[in-house]
């Protein structure tokens, strides 16, 4: 690949002073990196470049059809000063598992990090350092031929923009209230749901705003065919612990393949417990529920952390879970991986790399 060229900003911005209240995708760095694909050249004139709008032809293909992949991955700054990504390397086999269902070209995964770091190198002043912050990387892929036909496109762009953030959900480590949704479908086997696409997203945003509009954060997404068996909350995987077990429902083709929720099956796994990836329907959840051996329930993601489920919402059948607490497991969770990305334990799986 060719040398990443550097263009610093004239204007830098002035960053947000409280760090305790950033939000979530707030606040935008002083650069963001782009890359070119052009059918014939490849990708090419990798470029950090200051932060600003992107000219877009009205007519790019992006606009029309979604032909859009994205990821997420977060920065972190440890008390000595180091500056750590956790796993990034599977945010970019994963960006390319979604470029392939997306027909998009294939990005060179090592040269990606190495953009990442050397953007985040430059921006590094940005990283907040308050408690349960970090500098969220959003990678995408969007394509820009001026053309309203549905086609894969030929030409494409790369960027890569970073945003200091604090906790997604409002609710921080406290537990967050989820509706199980029966109306609606996010995927269905031979669609998209394993892929980062805007699609599945926006497909969303309906059930999502009506979840909130009666007081809870976040859908609890049931397979497309039998509205049934679960699949993931759409910002986050989810884990139950159900007696001596925890659960998490396989990966079928319309389940996202996150990286914290591999690297929770990991370490729950090198702890000793036995964690199955199995299909698990809502009947057996409820039922757990009801018999006392629903013990926990957290969602896992990169914006998300690790996130307790306080109460699911089931049509007109209510879960309390752990007496809306979070349970001894998820705090576990919690702290091993976030101390591991805050580089404040030992990291002994070789998960953290170094800016
Ligand atoms: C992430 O966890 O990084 C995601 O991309 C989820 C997104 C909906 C914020």
């Amino acid at each position: 690949m060719e040398k990443i060229s550097v263009q610093l900003s004239k204007n830098l911005k002035s960053k947000p002073t409280d760090q305790k209240n950033l939000g979530f995708g707030r606040y935008y760095t002083d650069h963001m990196f782009i890359m070119n694909y052009d059918e014939g050249e490849g990708w090419h004139n990798p470029r950090i470049v200051p932060y600003g709008p992107i000219a877009l032809d009205p007519a790019a293909m992006c606009l029309h059809y979604g032909q859009e992949v994205f990821e997420g991955l977060k920065a972190y700054r440890a008390d000595d000063g180091r500056i750590l990504l956790f796993r990034p390397e599977k945010n970019m086999a994963r960006l390319n598992v979604s470029n392939e269902r997306l027909c998009i070209p294939q990005i060179d995964e090592e040269f990606c990090v190495e953009a990442i770091k050397a953007l985040v190198n430059v921006d590094k002043d940005w990283i907040p350092t308050e408690e349960g912050t970090s500098l969220y990387i959003r990678p995408f892929i969007f394509a820009v031929d001026p053309h309203v036909g549905v086609h894969p496109a030929k030409h494409l762009l790369f960027v890569v923009i970073l945003s200091p953030v604090g906790a997604y959900y409002p609710e921080g480590l406290n537990p967050v209230n989820i509706v199980v949704e029966t109306k609606y479908v996010r995927a269905v086997k031979g669609g998209m749901g394993f892929a980062k696409t805007a699609g599945n997203y926006a497909a969303s945003l309906k059930a999502q705003d009506e979840a909130e509009k009666i007081g809870f954060t976040q859908v609890l997404w049931l397979d497309g065919l039998h509205r049934k068996y679960i699949e993931e909350v759409g910002t986050m995987n989810i884990f139950f612990v159900i007696g001596d077990e925890i659960v998490t429902p396989a990966l079928q083709g319309s389940v996202l393949s996150g990286i914290t929720r591999m690297s929770t099956i990991e370490l729950l796994r090198s702890k000793g417990y036995t964690v199955n990836e199995r299909l698990i329907s809502i009947d057996e959840v409820y039922e757990a529920s009801q018999n006392g051996t629903l013990k926990e329930v957290f969602g896992t993601g990169t914006a998300a952390v690790i996130s307790p489920v306080g109460q699911l919402l089931w049509d007109d059948k209510r879960m309390i879970i752990n007496d809306g607490k979070i349970g001894t497991i998820s705090q576990m969770v919690y702290d091993t991986i976030t101390g591991i990305q805050w580089g404040k334990i030992t990291d002994t799986f070789g998960w953290s790399t170094e800016v």
